[in-house]
């Protein structure tokens, strides 16, 4: 199969899964951000790819209101832990299930499925691959279409998430190319949120 025909495959095997939080915008944008890395820094895409594709598909194995506990700004204590550890566990399986009826190959399928099941958890990496995944992953929460969405469906306002964004600017990512690519997209949103709430003191760029 060409390579970007199972890219096509793989989102739209992805897809019912990614309907339990809207993900299938995350999943694409995140998916856009990996490219633009491996574009700047070596990474398998083989890995990369599927990987970025699926990280997210269990949140499909959680209920709404535990959805709403388990991540973003307001997310907190053991509670948010646990099922925010249950998303990517679950996520991991499901992400087998999805490749192996793909048949892909295996060795390929456990370092995927061993980033998915890492993703939003731990300070370290063991790979380049799994760094770009965590890093395009993070990333959408600064593009304009995500911190949109994330303000939405986190119900925060958006001077709290920018500010959020802005602690975490500096921690989040493993590589210079992802942090200056997230400065740079949070310059932007500095910029649309003067537009949009113009009265609000205190914006920094
Ligand atoms: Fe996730
Ligand atoms: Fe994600």
């Amino acid at each position: 199969m060409l390579w970007s025909r199972f890219i096509s495959r793989l989102f739209k095997e992805a897809k019912p899964y990614l309907q339990a939080r809207d993900d299938f915008k995350h999943a694409r944008i995140s998916h856009q951000y990996a490219l633009l890395l491996m574009g700047r820094e070596q990474g398998d895409k083989k890995i990369v790819e599927p990987a970025v594709i699926l990280h997210d598909v269990g949140w499909s194995c959680l209920a709404p209101q535990q959805i709403a506990l388990a991540y973003g700004v307001k997310a907190g204590g053991l509670e948010a832990l646990e099922l925010n550890r249950i998303h990517e566990v679950q996520g991991a399986v499901i992400a087998r299930h999805i490749l192996q009826t793909l048949d892909y190959d295996a060795v390929s399928t456990d370092q995927i499925t061993l980033i998915v099941e890492r993703h939003d958890s731990g300070t370290e990496i063991a790979t380049a691959e799994e760094g770009m995944v965590k890093d395009a992953d993070k990333l959408w929460r600064f593009s304009q279409i995500g911190f949109w969405k994330e303000v939405e469906r986190q119900q925060v306002g958006a001077e709290e998430l920018y500010r959020h964004l802005d602690k975490h600017l500096w921690t989040w990512f493993f590589s210079l190319t992802a942090k200056e690519l997230a400065e740079n997209e949070l310059r932007r949103r500095a910029q649309e949120m003067r537009l949009v709430l113009p009265e609000t003191p205190g914006h920094t760029s």
